[in-house]
C-alpha cells in the first residue's frame, strides 16, 4: 500500500506531499452522478458495494493518496434512535429536533448492527485499495448542531439557546454523542480504516470561552478513547482564533480552512503535522492562478512537520474533474524535501 499518507500524518516527511480532498467523491465527478440518478444519497451510504465503489472513484479517477469512506456525518444519527433525511435542495433534515432535555430521552446509545453497512463497505475497501482509508466521525458539538436544528442551519440560534440555557442538558447530549461516536470511531478502526478524521465543521461558531467548555474536552475524549490505534486528523473550520485550544485537544494533524497563512499555522500548530488549505472556489479560477496558490502552499508547507496538500473544506460541485487532476499533478510533481 501506499504509505505516503499516513508517513506525514505521524509527522515523518515523506519523498513527495500526499494529496487528498474533502468531498472528493461527489456530484462534481460525472461518474458519481451516474450512480446517483438511480440511487437517494442514503441508499447509496446504506449500500455497501455502492458506497465502496464510490469511494474509490476518485482515487481512480484522481490519483490522490488517500480514499475518504463515502458516507456522512449524520449517519449514525439513525442507529441512535433519530430520523434522517437528505432532500435535494435543502439539505439534510434530522427529526425529532431536540431542543430541551424532555426530547434528549429519545437519543439513545448506537446501536453498531445498524451501521453494519458502514463496517461492510470499510472491509470490502480494504482488499480493494492500494491507498490507506480514512474513516471519519463529526466532532460532539457539530454534530449536536444538527440535531438540535434539526437542519443545516445560518445563525444556530437554537443551538446556542439551549448551550447558553440550560448547560447541563446541553453537557448531557454532547456526553451522549459523544460516547456513541467512541463506539462507531473504534467499530470503523476494528473494521480497517488506516486513519479517522473528526469533523468539528461549525466548532468556529464558539468563542474560544464556549470552545473550551462545549467543544474541547467532548473532543479530547474521543482522542484519548481511541488510544492511538490511528493517527487522527481534526478538521475545523473559522477557527484560527481557537489556535492553542486545538493545540491541546492532541490530534495527531491539524487540518486547516483557508482563512490561515499555512506559514502562520506552522508556527501557531507547535509543528504538527498539517493538512490543507487551498480555498476550493479557487479551483473555479484561472490555473496560472491556482497553481500560483497550490504552489505558495506546498512551499509554507515545507515548515511544517509533515504537510498534507488539501482543501480548506469540501470540494465544490461546480469545479472540473480535469481542475483536480492537474493540481494532484502538481503537488507531486512538488519537491517537498531538500536534496
Ligand atoms: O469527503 C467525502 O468524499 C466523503 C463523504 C462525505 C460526505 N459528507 C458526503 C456527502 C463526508 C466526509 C461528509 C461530511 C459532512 N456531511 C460534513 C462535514 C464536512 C463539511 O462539509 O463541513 C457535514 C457538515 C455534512 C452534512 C451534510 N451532508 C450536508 C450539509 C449535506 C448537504 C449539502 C450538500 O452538499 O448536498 C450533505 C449531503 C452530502 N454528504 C452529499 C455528499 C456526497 C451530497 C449528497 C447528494 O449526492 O445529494
Amino acid at each position: 500500500m501506499k504509505d505516503v499518507f499516513i508517513q506525514a500524518c505521524r509527522g515523518i516527511k515523506p519523498q513527495y506531499t500526499p494529496v487528498w480532498f474533502m468531498r472528493q467523491a461527489g456530484r462534481y465527478m460525472p461518474q458519481y452522478q451516474k450512480i446517483r440518478q438511480k440511487y437517494d444519497f442514503l441508499t447509496m451510504c446504506k449500500t455497501p458495494e455502492i458506497a465502496a465503489e464510490v469511494t474509490m472513484q476518485p482515487v481512480k479517477v484522481l490519483n490522490v493518496d488517500a480514499a475518504i469512506l463515502f458516507s456522512d456525518i449524520l449517519i449514525p444519527l439513525e442507529a441512535m434512535g433519530l430520523k434522517i433525511e437528505f432532500i435535494d435542495e435543502k439539505g439534510p433534515v434530522v427529526s425529532p429536533a431536540i431542543r430541551t432535555i424532555d426530547n434528549l430521552k429519545k437519543l439513545k446509545n448506537i446501536e453498531l448492527n445498524a451501521v453494519d453497512f458502514v463496517f461492510k463497505a470499510i472491509k470490502i475497501l480494504i482488499k480493494e485499495l492500494d491507498v490507506p482509508l480514512i474513516g471519519f466521525s463529526a466532532s460532539p458539538f457539530t454534530l449536536a448542531t444538527y440535531v438540535i436544528e434539526g437542519s443545516s442551519s445560518k445563525d444556530f440560534f437554537h443551538t446556542k439557546k439551549f448551550m447558553f440555557s440550560d448547560s447541563s442538558g446541553f453537557h448531557q447530549l454532547l456526553s451522549s454523542l459523544t460516547e456513541s461516536t467512541i463506539v462507531y470511531l473504534n467499530g470503523q478502526i476494528k473494521a480497517g480504516v488506516n486513519a479517522v478524521q473528526i469533523f468539528d465543521t461549525w466548532a468556529g461558531i464558539l468563542s474560544p470561552y464556549d470552545y473550551e467548555i462545549f467543544c474541547k474536552p467532548y473532543v479530547k475524549r474521543i482522542l484519548e478513547s481511541l488510544k492511538q490505534t490511528v493517527p487522527v486528523i481534526y478538521f475545523s473550520s473559522n477557527t484560527s482564533g481557537l489556535a492553542k485550544h486545538i493545540n491541546d485537544s492532541g490530534a495527531d494533524v491539524v487540518s486547516l480552512d483557508w482563512r490561515i497563512d499555512m506559514k502562520d499555522a506552522c508556527h501557531l500548530f507547535e509543528y504538527k503535522p498539517l493538512q490543507g488549505n487551498l480555498d476550493p472556489l479557487a479551483l473555479l479560477g484561472q490555473e496560472m492562478e491556482i497553481f500560483k496558490r497550490v504552489e505558495k502552499i506546498l512551499n509554507a508547507g515545507k515548515s511544517a512537520k509533515a504537510h498534507i496538500f488539501n482543501l480548506g473544506h469540501g470540494v465544490n460541485i461546480n469545479t472540473q474533474v480535469d481542475t483536480l487532476k492537474k493540481v494532484v499533478d502538481f503537488v507531486h510533481a512538488f519537491k517537498s524535501v531538500e536534496d
